[in-house]
């Protein structure tokens, strides 16, 4: 595919087509996702890839928290403030997914069904969690794991593959490390589902919102 309609034609993808996928395919877009740059080439980025039954277990342990309302413990702390155009793009964004699954915002029995579906990777059959190790400073490694990842997913993509990038994998990070035999030596940073799109569902079709070169860019001459 034309690198510029990889780009653009990647999506975040919330409902998976149950068909295995190929370790082969994923060991693939991992070899080609290590040419991703990074600080003095120190590729820090350790990635752990989980199918079957471990991956089973996950979903099942991280939605049951989500559902007992267990308070969320990131090692990566998640944003607590942010301005109102922020905010403004992240509720048109939930306003957009919750639209595409008829959900009505004031449906709260549905609204948290979706989230516990969120909370098990919207059945995904493969997630990467990507880790780096405490010492490094945490700061610029997590640079390069953010280049790497989105670099996995846009080949993902190309593969005819879908991704979610999913802030809800790293919520609970002590699952984590029990299921997966992650040391505590390591930072969960993000992971990300990935899986066969069902390219008709709704909630992977809806427009999605992005502002203009102008907004963001600043030309000094
Ligand atoms: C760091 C990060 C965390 C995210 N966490 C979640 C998540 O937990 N659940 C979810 O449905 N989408 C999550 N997303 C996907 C974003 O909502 C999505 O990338 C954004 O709305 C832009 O849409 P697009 O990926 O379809 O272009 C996350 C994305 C990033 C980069």
């Amino acid at each position: 595919m034309e690198l510029r309609k990889v780009v653009s034609g990647r999506r975040s993808i919330r409902r998976f087509i149950q068909k295995i996928v190929p370790g082969e395919i994923i060991k693939g877009l991992i070899a080609d996702a290590l040419w991703s740059p990074s600080w003095g080439n120190t590729q820090p980025w350790e990635i752990v890839i989980v199918t079957g039954e471990a991956l089973e277990r996950f979903k099942k342990k991280n939605r049951d928290a989500m559902l007992s309302h267990k308070p969320p413990k990131a090692e990566i702390p998640m944003p607590q403030t942010w301005p109102s155009s922020f905010e403004k793009r992240y509720k048109d964004l939930g306003k957009s997914v919750l639209g595409s699954l008829s959900i009505d915002r004031k449906d709260k029995k549905k609204r948290f069904e979706h989230f516990a579906h969120m909370f098990s990777l919207f059945d995904a059959p493969v997630m990467i969690l990507i880790t780096i190790d405490k010492k490094l400073s945490l700061e610029y490694a997590m640079l390069d794991v953010g280049i790497f990842l989105q670099t996995f997913c846009l080949l993902a993509h190309d593969r005819g593959l879908g991704t979610c990038i999913m802030a809800a994998t790293v919520m609970y990070p002590e699952m984590a490390h029990e299921i997966f035999s992650i040391p505590e030596t390591k930072a969960l940073i993000i992971g990300a589902a990935i899986g066969w799109p069902a390219l008709n569902e709704p909630v992977n079709c809806f427009k999605r919102e992005r502002g203009s070169a102008e907004e963001f860019t600043r030309w000094i001459k």
